[in-house]
């Protein structure tokens, strides 16, 4: 297949907001206002068992939290990352993040993660805010090729990326580490700008 290469003038994400009817996704920052306060909010998704097991977030305690948050608006600013925080349409509690970030710019290629908490779990979220900012990403920054990486284990994940479009390439050996010391194998997943939405 050959595709061409257009030049990276379009490759910059801008600030946006995806309604998604029961949640909305908007970027990452200081000012984002969830009950409770975003600080404490993301100090505590960071400390969800499963979000500490699968995720690379590190957000221990406040200043870590600002760290990141700080993180998120340098990256919207540089057009480097488009970093969501998934939010309640209805009580406007945090849900969750999909984080989708260049790789290679110059190719357009991108990565894509994702995180939710307990309650939001387990109702096809995840697949459908996956779904939103690649095709947001496609469409608006020029995004060539996006890439899903998550650890053998995580069959939830597995199943995120296959139902959001972005089949199974292959399996990278000792590619990653989740904290610890210890390198986990990890599937690679990936979805080209070419590939149709079912969604
Ligand atoms: C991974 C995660 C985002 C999935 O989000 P979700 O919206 O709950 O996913 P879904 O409800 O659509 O479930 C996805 C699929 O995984 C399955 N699944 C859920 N938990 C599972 C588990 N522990 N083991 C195996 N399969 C599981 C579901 O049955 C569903 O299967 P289906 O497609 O056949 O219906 C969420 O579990 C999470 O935030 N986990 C912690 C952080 C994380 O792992 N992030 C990804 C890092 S790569």
């Amino acid at each position: 297949m050959t595709i061409s290469a257009p030049g990276t003038d379009r490759r910059v994400f801008h600030p946006a907001v995806l309604d998604l009817g029961d949640v909305v996704l908007r970027p990452w920052g200081r000012a984002l206002d969830v009950p409770g306060g975003i600080v404490p909010a993301l100090v505590a998704a960071a400390a969800d068992p499963a979000v500490l097991r699968w995720t690379p977030l590190s957000a221990s305690g406040p200043v870590d939290a600002e760290a990141y948050l700080d993180r998120c608006e340098t990256r919207w600013a540089e057009g480097s990352a488009a970093p969501f925080a998934v939010i309640d349409a209805v009580d406007g509690s945090l849900c969750g993040n999909v984080y989708l970030g260049w790789t290679n710019r110059d190719d357009g290629v991108a990565m894509v993660g994702y995180w939710l908490l307990p309650p939001a779990r387990g109702r096809g979220l995840a697949t459908r805010a996956t779904t939103a900012v690649t095709r947001w990403a496609v469409e608006h920054a020029d995004v060539r090729r996006i890439e899903l990486y998550h650890a053998v284990g995580n069959e939830a994940s597995c199943r995120v990326a296959e139902r959001a479009g972005f089949p199974y390439e292959g399996t990278l050996r000792a590619s990653y580490t989740y904290g610890g010391d210890l390198y986990v194998d990890e599937h690679l997943h990936a979805r080209l700008a070419s590939d149709p939405f079912t969604e």
